[in-house]
């Protein structure tokens, strides 16, 4: 496994493998790697003859310093669990390698429109437009034929086909599923940071989104779902909710009817002083 943290000899090996027609598959990260993360790099693998995984806490995506000083940060754990998936090679970059031009660079920023006025482009103003924005330079640097990402970040991913549309850049999005633990807690690197007690309940965010579900396909009206399953969080010790969303899976936007054609439940909470996000796809 190849280790590079200068951008310009991860694009000379990569230019290299490519003229040899290799395809190139991408999975970008933050690091403090999981499961969730690993299972990206096993579907690329399937595809790919070569993974390119970035592991990058991107200062500009994080609206909060405190939040962005916590992230879990565990490089060397990280390259171990890569190289047992078999992953080629790992994108470890400084600030000022992804940012040669400094955080406050004026780039042409894009509009997403409602994409990013919901959820957690309104609780988290300029989070997505650090996302597009770090994503959009990864795939310059790495020019994948494909690009992985999780659905666990339901909304990331629509506003990263959205900038693969605008930018109309020649990569292909591929969504894994959400990979949780045995208790049905989606898989977080911030879920290290729970203590044990709100480890355990934590459990309850993915149960109360299965039970959302099910209410949603016996024809429960999605608004009263939702506030019922949100009071439900509430009471939970230590709990806070941010929100809890019934939503068209591909404009974002409230779903009133039990039948609409496309519906995805989502959630923000905060697990003592942990925000974690969940979702669930209804149909
Ligand atoms: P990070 O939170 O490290 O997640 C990296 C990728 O792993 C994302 O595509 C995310 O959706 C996926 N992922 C996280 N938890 C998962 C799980 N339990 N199951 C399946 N996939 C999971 O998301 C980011 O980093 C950043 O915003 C990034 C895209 C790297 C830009 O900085």
């Amino acid at each position: 496994m190849k280790v590079f943290h200068r951008a310009q000899d991860l694009q000379r090996y990569l230019s290299n493998l490519r003229t040899n027609n290799r395809s190139v598959g991408f999975v970008p990260t933050m690091g403090a790697l999981h499961q969730g993360h690993l299972s990206l790099v096993e579907l690329s693998r399937l595809k790919n003859q070569v993974t390119v995984v970035s592991i990058f806490v991107n200062p500009t995506q994080f609206n909060d310093a405190a939040d962005l000083e916590k992230y879990p940060r565990t490089p060397g754990k990280d390259i171990e669990l890569l190289d047992t998936v078999g992953c080629e090679v790992v994108f470890l970059p400084t600030v000022e390698e992804v940012y040669p031009n400094g955080l406050d660079q004026k780039i042409q920023a894009l509009d997403f429109g409602q994409l990013e006025k919901v959820m957690e482009g309104a609780m988290r103003p300029g989070h997505f437009a650090g996302v597009a924005h770090v994503v959009e330079r990864l795939l310059d640097l790495t020019r994948p034929d494909r690009l992985y990402m999780g659905q666990k970040d339901y909304q990331q991913v629509a506003i990263i086909r959205s900038m693969i549309a605008q930018r109309e850049i020649d990569v292909k999005l591929v969504v894994g599923p959400t990979v949780r633990e045995v208790d049905g807690l989606a898989m977080s690197s911030r879920n290290v940071r729970l203590n044990e007690n709100l480890r355990d309940r934590a459990a309850e965010l993915s149960r109360v989104l299965s039970d959302a579900k099910s209410a949603i396909l016996a024809g429960g009206l999605p608004p009263e779902v939702a506030a019922r399953s949100s009071d439900l969080l509430a009471a939970l010790p230590g709990f806070k909710v941010e929100y809890f969303e019934v939503f068209d899976g591909d404009s974002l936007q409230p779903v009133s009817e039990a039948k609409a054609e496309s519906i995805v439940i989502a959630l923000a909470v905060w697990v003592g002083d942990v925000r974690l996000i969940d979702n669930v796809i209804v149909r």
